[in-house]
């Protein structure tokens, strides 16, 4: 039996600190923090997930856009709203929801944002900063995962940490923070994925995982050694008629089998999830701090 991660309710303490932060900052006549959300195209995860980040702002006493642009925007068109967000005073940091359509090209519209506004942490200066150990934005769901590490005090210096999954979102700069020097890090890190051979018998060796695949279920029991710390970043919709809303949102570890191996694991939903949207909500804190500097 494990100790479940409550990402629900950790996310729900730095919402309060930050929103106590708010409080001081109106109170002493300025303005609150500002983050902006750019969705293109009608995609439900997307939008759920869009909807949450600015609910959020609003329930923290941030100030918050969503800018909502057609699927078949062109690209030319996306580079000109964000070269306006760019260039706002009064917008601290914005973010540009993932995945795009498929005739944008990601990687153009990512280095096209202000890396000072760039609170998810992709455009290359941060991403290389974050390399290096320098203060910078961090992205926001392997922040998250650091910071659930940090306020349940787990140690994972000189432990083995497996990553499952190489994204530019997750994967990578995971297995980068899980190696840095500091608590939580120190970790021995091994990044895994699509091409590794014999995952399990990596996987069985370490002391902590962190699956980012978006496969359901895909780390069974047998995957995971006795007393290992388990980070489900998996969430994936599967349909489901008997409920309400047709489908249920599905982690990448088989929960119910796992959770009796493990010492510590995150439950989806209301794990890594909450904790990505309160680590935005610090990073424009960030923002905020420099831009009235
Ligand atoms: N799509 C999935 N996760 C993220 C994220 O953290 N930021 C953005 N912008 N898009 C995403």
């Amino acid at each position: 039996m494990s100790i479940i991660l409550d990402g629900k309710t950790t996310s729900n303490q730095i919402k309060e600190e930050l929103s106590v932060q708010v409080k001081g900052i109106k109170e002493s006549g300025k303005r609150p923090p500002h983050l902006a959300a750019v969705l293109v195209g009608n995609d439900g995860a997307s939008l759920t997930y869009v909807g949450s980040k600015v609910r959020s702002c609003e329930r923290i006493g941030y100030d918050s856009t969503l800018i909502k642009l057609e699927d078949n925007i062109s690209q030319d068109a996306l580079l000109e709203t964000i070269e306006k967000l760019n260039s706002d005073p009064l917008l601290d940091g914005f973010i540009v929801q993932l995945p795009l359509p498929k005739h944008i090209d990601e990687e153009v519209v990512l280095h096209a944002i202000n890396p000072n506004k760039d609170v998810d942490g992709f455009h290359p200066t941060n991403f290389g900063k974050m390399a290096l150990g320098m203060e910078t934005f961090i992205p926001a769901t392997p922040f998250g995962i650091m910071e659930l590490l940090k306020r349940y005090k787990l140690d994972i210096s000189g432990k083995h940490a497996v990553v499952i999954g190489r994204s530019h979102i997750v994967g990578r700069p995971m297995s980068i923070l899980l190696s840095e020097k500091g608590n939580p890090g120190n970790a021995t890190v091994t990044l895994t994925h699509s091409r590794t051979q014999n995952l399990a018998a990596i996987t069985n060796e370490a002391d902590i995982v962190v699956s980012a695949l978006g496969v359901p279920n895909f780390l069974t029991a047998d995957m995971v050694k006795d007393g290992a710390i388990i980070i489900d970043v998996g969430i994936t919709r599967v349909y489901d008629a008997n409920h309400h809303k047709g489908y249920v949102i599905v982690g990448d570890v088989h929960y119910d089998a796992v959770k009796e191996k493990a010492s510590h694991i995150t439950p989806v939903p209301g794990g890594v999830g909450p904790m990505t949207i309160a680590m935005l909500l610090q990073n424009t804190m960030l923002a905020y701090q420099r831009n009235q500097d």
